[in-house]
Parts: C-alpha cells; structure tokens; sequence
C-alpha cells in the first residue's frame, strides 16, 4: 500500500464493496483497501475463490470481510446482493466485475453478449442507484467504475465489449458531476491492456501489460479529485495521441489494434445461416 491510500477509510469510511473480488484487478482493489484497514464485501461468482480472498486478507490485515457469491447477470440476483449489504456502513464502491470478447460480432454467442449488457452495464446501473442513495443519505462516499482504453470510440472486432465501456464511461462522468454537490466522488478507471483473467476469458493476445495492483493504487489515489484515470501507457498514448483525431479514424485505428491482438480475428467458426457462412 502507497502512504497515501492510507486515508482511505478515513476519507470513506469503514466498509467498501468490491465486485469482480475474486480474481484480476477486483482482487487487487480489496488488497490494496485491506491494507488500509477498510472492510469489505467481496463479490463475485466464485465462492471458494472469495473466500480464499476473504481468508488472506483476514489474516494479513485484520479486517472483516462479508462474501456474497452471485451471478451479476441475473437482476434478481444482483438486487439481493445489494440487500444483503444494508446492515453495513459502506461509503466505497468498486465495481470491477466485468467481462469482454473479441472478434466479428456477428460469429460469438448471442447469450453471452447480451450477458456482458447485464454484467457491465445493467448491474452497474442497479449498483450506483443503490448506493448512490446511500451515500447521498450519509454525506458522503466514493464510487469507481471500471472503463478501459476502448470506452472512448467505437471498437471493431470488440463492438460490444466496447460499447458496455462506453456505457461505463458516460455514466462515470455524468455521475461525478450530478454527486459532486452531494459529497460524492466518481472516478472512470481506464486502463490499457492488464495481466489478469480477462485476455484469457475476451480471447485476447494482451501483449504488454500492467498488473492489476498498479490499476488499483493509481484509481484510488486519483479517486477524490474524481474524472478518468488511464493507468498503463497504451491508454495514455492512446488517449494523447487521438484526442484531435476525426471519430472515424479513430474507429479505424481502434479497430486495427484490436484485430491485432484478438486470438481468432476471423472469430470462432460458427454453423452456415441460410447456406451462408456467418
Ligand atoms: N484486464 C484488462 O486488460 C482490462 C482492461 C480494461 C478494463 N478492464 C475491466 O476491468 C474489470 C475487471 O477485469 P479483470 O481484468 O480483473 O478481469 P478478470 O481477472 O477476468 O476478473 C473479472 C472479475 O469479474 C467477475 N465476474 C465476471 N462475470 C461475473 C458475473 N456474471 N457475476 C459476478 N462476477 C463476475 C469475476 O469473478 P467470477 O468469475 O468468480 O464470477 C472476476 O472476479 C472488467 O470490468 C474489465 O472490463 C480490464
């Protein structure tokens, strides 16, 4: 933990949820909160991996930890894990479940796209309504969502893996100044290509990476000035080097580096449609 991030609980609070915990850069942000002394409800859908989490940071720091395994992609699900943190006082929100996939639209599974809506939007949505709330209520609170270096203009090969993050990204700006009045910060994490379950999962090639911990210190240190924090350099690059690029080009660019680095760019084969090859 940087000495910074130790004010943490005292700018926040005692407890904090962190979804995605089980794994990649979720697991990062209830490391680096632990060692600051914060609480934290662990979620995600893995229960022997949250509560291995759940154990090592009891032990290693001394704080409680509240597990709540669900599926965020079921709505009903995903409301009962925000009832199941009422008895608590959480001012911290990391929503860092998320999934993504890579090649032609056309050739991956229609559920499981629809399942990324659910998982990286709808849940999200449902996430900030509800402690939204309760932080107004208190005063008080911090909320950072997970965006990435594709949020910012369409991205052929990860059409809809990039529009979710594109959600993200609209929803964390608007929020940060709807709240400010209210006492409450909101940060977009965007970062480049990081080492964790997601390249695997997304099947992409992520090449160079930056490992979730440094995701995690550089989003909770630039968290109470709230906006867009790009950790890892292909982000910034890619933030500094298109800014007056026209949007098309930008789509066009974007599209070639993800084409590079998705594992099957011609996408999973897929049965004929009407005699024609999809
Ligand atoms: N890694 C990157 O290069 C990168 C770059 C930019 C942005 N991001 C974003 O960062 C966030 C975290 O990704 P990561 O890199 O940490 O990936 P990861 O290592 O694969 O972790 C993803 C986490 O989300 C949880 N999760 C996935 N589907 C879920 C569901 N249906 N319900 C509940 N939890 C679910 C997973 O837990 P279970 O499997 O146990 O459910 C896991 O804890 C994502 O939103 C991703 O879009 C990642």
């Amino acid at each position: 933990m940087s000495p910074r991030l130790s004010s943490v609980r005292d700018a926040y609070g005692p407890w904090a949820v962190v979804t995605g915990a089980s794994d990649g850069i979720g697991r990062a942000f209830a490391q680096e909160l632990a060692a600051a002394g914060v609480h934290l409800v662990l979620v995600a859908r893995r229960e022997a991996q949250l509560d291995t989490v759940a154990a090592d940071l009891r032990t290693r720091f001394g704080v409680q930890c509240r597990v709540i395994a669900t599926d965020l992609a079921d709505p009903l699900a995903s409301s009962h894990m925000l009832d199941r943190t009422t008895d608590l006082d959480i001012g911290l929100l990391v929503a860092a479940a998320g999934f993504g996939s890579s090649g032609p639209l056309l050739s991956q599974l229609d559920t499981s796209e629809q399942e990324q809506v659910a998982v990286n939007c709808a849940a999200v949505l449902a996430q900030c309504m509800h402690f939204g709330r309760r932080f107004a209520a208190r005063g008080s609170g911090g909320v950072i969502l997970l965006s990435s270096v594709v949020a910012f203009h369409g991205t052929p090969w990860s059409a809809n893996y990039a529009a979710t993050k594109a959600y993200v990204q609209s929803l964390a700006e608007a929020l940060r100044h709807e709240w400010a009045p209210r006492g409450l910060q909101v940060l977009a994490c965007a970062p480049g290509p990081v080492g964790s379950g997601f390249g695997a999962r997304a099947q992409l090639r992520l090449g160079r990476t930056i490992s979730p911990t440094v995701v995690a210190q550089q989003a909770l240190r630039a968290l109470p000035r709230g906006g867009t924090v790009r950790p890892g350099w292909l982000s910034k690059l890619l933030g500094w080097s298109l800014a007056t690029a026209p949007r098309a080009l930008r789509v066009r660019i974007m599209g070639s580096i993800m084409h590079g680095m998705a594992a099957q760019p011609a996408g999973p084969t897929r049965p004929a449609l009407h005699g024609r090859a999809v």
